[in-house]
């Protein structure tokens, strides 16, 4: 049965019914068309491309070529799930000139369904721009990866009462000016749910509690893929790294020992054709 595509309207409708929303990070076409075949509700091409797939040190490393490459092939293998570009940082904190633009790069050429920003002093500027050309916005407050240095590191935000009252008022403010929803990452679960309760639009967590409106993680983190260092909020769910370890060394081996291609891996020519070619080899 065809299932239908799924809306920035039908996210945020979630929450009106109380119904909890899924989102994973996908990069390239075929976990993307995994992720879509099991009913995820939103597919983030997320900027941790860098760190994840890429190898580099921070997401700042990432651009916008390489996030439109990878977006394109995500995009080409959803038929369902909600399709979010995550901006990276010389997209708009490093270009706020240029932020429609590349925004509008995310939806035309990549074919993502809405895009993403991380919290920063302009960001209130560069998400109305973007959604006043008519391009449906995804807030993240609390931990924000591209300015962590800034925020201490990578650590939990919002432990004193000022620093959570901003964070509460950053999400208030994103969702005043249109954004379809938030990510809350890396805060007390309490402070998380201050946040869920203010806002009429969904919020969803990374390492912020189960009461957020919705929940996100990276794929390579939760397969266990990834032989990176995991903050606690991690919960890995399946041992991917040890299965393909396995095939890989089987592979290996079966090459090695020449048991590998069998008979039937292989072709064959008739024997009438082989022997025309004898006298010329
Ligand atoms: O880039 C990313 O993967 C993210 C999420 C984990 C929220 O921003």
């Amino acid at each position: 049965m065809k299932k239908n595509k799924i809306t920035v309207e039908y996210i945020r409708g979630l929450k009106k019914k109380h119904e909890k929303i899924a989102m994973l990070t996908a990069y390239d076409f075929p976990l993307a068309e995994i992720l879509d075949h099991a009913d995820v509700d939103i597919i983030l091409v997320g900027d941790s491309l860098a760190n994840v797939v890429l190898g580099l040190q921070s997401t700042t490393e990432v651009g916008m070529t390489e996030m439109l490459h990878h977006a394109k092939a995500v995009a080409k293998a959803v038929k369902r799930a909600l399709v979010v570009g995550d901006m990276p940082f010389e997209s708009y904190q490093a270009n706020q000139e240029r932020v429609v633009e590349n925004a509008q790069k995310f939806i035309q050429e990549a074919g993502c369904d809405a895009v993403k920003l991380e919290w920063f002093d302009g960001c209130l500027e560069c998400a109305r721009k973007i959604i006043d050309a008519g391009i449906a916005v995804m807030g993240h407050v609390g931990l924000t990866p591209q300015t962590a240095e800034q925020l201490g590191g990578f650590k939990v935000q919002g432990k004193d009462a000022l620093s959570a009252q901003k964070i509460i008022e950053h999400a208030q403010a994103l969702e005043q000016i249109g954004c379809f929803s938030v990510v809350v990452e890396c805060v007390p679960q309490e402070i998380a749910n201050i946040i869920t309760e203010s806002l009429s639009i969904p919020t969803i967590g990374i390492g912020a509690g189960v009461n957020c409106d919705g929940q996100v993680l990276v794929t390579h983190d939760i397969l266990g893929l990834a032989s990176r260092h995991h903050p606690k909020f991690v919960k890995k769910f399946f041992d991917l790294r040890s299965g393909i370890l396995s095939g890989v060394e089987t592979f290996i081996h079966e090459v090695k020992d020449s048991k590998f291609p069998e008979q039937k891996h292989s072709y064959t020519i008739s024997k009438e054709e082989l022997e025309k070619l004898r006298p010329n080899c």
